[in-house]
């Protein structure tokens, strides 16, 4: 999707990195609260965007030692202070953290893996969001669910509506919009028809369709 309306492109810098981890900024903004509905044992998480990690560890105690995290984020400091802080947590095994370029996340052998994507207060940096999902949508398994919130006074609604626009492109939906303190945020899921339109060799694998969940298994 082309830049448009209040859409800003550039990269947050290093030092709000460091203003993100304020630890005031639970108040509002409790990881536990906000994804424990979403992140349980033994889950593969995607972050976009984790700066400092302020997300990136609490998630990485939700999915514990059989579970891990992917970080994905342009700037390698950011990356190096989430090292830091998992390292220091005791948390580092459960954390893979990689630097991509602005253009792509660079996540192929991610694809039908990931059971929950996390994409805090970075939607808007990202230059092409069509791309974004399209690779966001590759890596979720079928059923998988992505968390993306936007900061409410630096996102319009109206830019915030060409975000989820860019995600249903690629077959995602929205489904539920939770309360989170000063943002707007939408739950989106990954619909199977979506992914059997986008990925023809994941549709031919399927084999087994499951009535309990009517979702088909990738096997
Ligand atoms: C405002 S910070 C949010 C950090 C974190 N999610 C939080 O809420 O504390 C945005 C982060 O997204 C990263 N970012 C910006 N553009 C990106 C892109 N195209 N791909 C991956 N990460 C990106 C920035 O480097 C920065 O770490």
């Amino acid at each position: 999707m082309k830049p448009e309306g209040n859409r800003a492109h550039h990269a947050c810098p290093v030092w709000m990195g460091h203003v993100l981890l304020c630890p005031f900024r639970r108040l509002g903004q409790n990881p536990d609260k906000i994804l424990r509905p979403y992140v349980s044992d033994g889950m593969t998480v995607l972050e976009v965007g984790p700066g400092m990690g302020f997300f990136t560890l609490p998630m990485a105690r939700m999915a514990g030692p059989r579970g891990k995290v992917v970080c994905v984020d342009t700037q390698p400091r950011m990356l190096d202070a989430v090292r830091r802080r998992a390292a220091k947590a005791g948390l580092a095994d459960n954390i893979d953290t990689r630097t991509c370029p602005s253009t792509t996340l660079g996540i192929v052998d991610l694809a039908g893996k990931v059971d929950f994507v996390l994409l805090f207060a970075v939607a808007h940096e990202v230059p092409d969001t069509d791309t974004l999902f399209g690779e966001i949508a590759q890596a979720m398994k079928p059923g998988a669910r992505c968390l993306v919130s936007e900061p409410l006074f630096h996102v319009s609604a109206r830019a915030f509506d060409q975000t989820l626009a860019a995600a249903l492109q690629h077959g995602l939906q929205v489904d539920h919009c939770p309360k989170i303190r000063s943002s707007r945020t939408a739950v989106l899921k990954l619909e199977m028809k979506g992914l059997i339109q986008r990925t023809p060799r994941a549709a031919q694998s399927i084999k087994v369709l499951d009535p309990a969940q009517q979702l088909p298994r990738l096997t």
